[in-house]
């Protein structure tokens, strides 16, 4: 399986949004009702400054996407970093540095059918290899045991815990919070 992984300009994400889409709600299994409004999220999140998206691409069908942008202080989701940390008893001096110069990896996922030959991690590296942040910061939910190809491939790349079991305010899952320093340790 040999996709082609390659950066999508912010023209080419916002118009190709409604196909992007539609592999996040395939890969997370999503009710499709949510549809028109992650088109709608996704393409205001292509405003971000350091917006970066990559996609696998196979014989001209979108199999992966994975894209982010530069933390700020201006987003919700810091705010909610923000608060995490300070309920495991404040951040420590290197995180609050780090809270200040940090890429959010808001999204990757990858067809199903398509999952657990390497197209997310070569979508990682695309998207992170240029980034001008000194860390990378996502959060995917828990699961026991950590046993997932997300939680497998954020290992692989030198990810670790950041939060635990965290509550983003307006959802009941518990998340994991994870951090790398950049760039990646980890070779493809
Ligand atoms: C999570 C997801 C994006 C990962 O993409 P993927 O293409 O399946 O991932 P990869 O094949 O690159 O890596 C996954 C597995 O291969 C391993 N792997 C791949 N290449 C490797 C390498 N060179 N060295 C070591 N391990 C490697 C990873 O560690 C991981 O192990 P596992 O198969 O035992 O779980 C994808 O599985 C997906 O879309 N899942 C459903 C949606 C989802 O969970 N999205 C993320 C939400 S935060």
């Amino acid at each position: 399986m040999s996709p082609i992984i390659r950066k999508l300009s912010i023209p080419e994400f916002t118009i190709n949004a409604p196909v992007l889409v539609d592999v996040y709600i395939d890969a997370m299994n999503y009710d499709k009702a949510i549809r028109d409004t992650r088109i709608e999220v996704w393409r205001r999140n292509s405003q971000n400054p350091g917006f970066t998206a990559v996609a696998a691409v196979i014989d001209d069908q979108v199999v992966g996407i994975a894209y982010g942008f530069n933390g700020s202080p201006d987003h919700w989701w810091q705010h909610q970093l923000r608060r995490g940390l300070r309920q495991q008893g404040g951040p420590t001096e290197e995180e609050i540095h780090i809270i200040y110069d940090y890429f959010e990896v808001a999204e990757v996922h990858v067809q199903p059918g398509f999952q657990g030959h390497g197209i997310g991690r070569k979508m990682m590296h695309e998207l992170l290899k240029d980034a001008a942040s000194s860390h990378a910061i996502l959060s995917t939910p828990e699961i026991d045991e950590e046993a997932n190809h997300a939680f497998s491939l954020y290992r692989s790349l030198g990810f670790s815990d950041l939060l635990r079991d965290f509550r983003f305010d307006g959802d009941q899952r518990a998340f994991a919070v994870l951090i790398t320093p950049l760039p990646l340790q980890h070779s493809l």
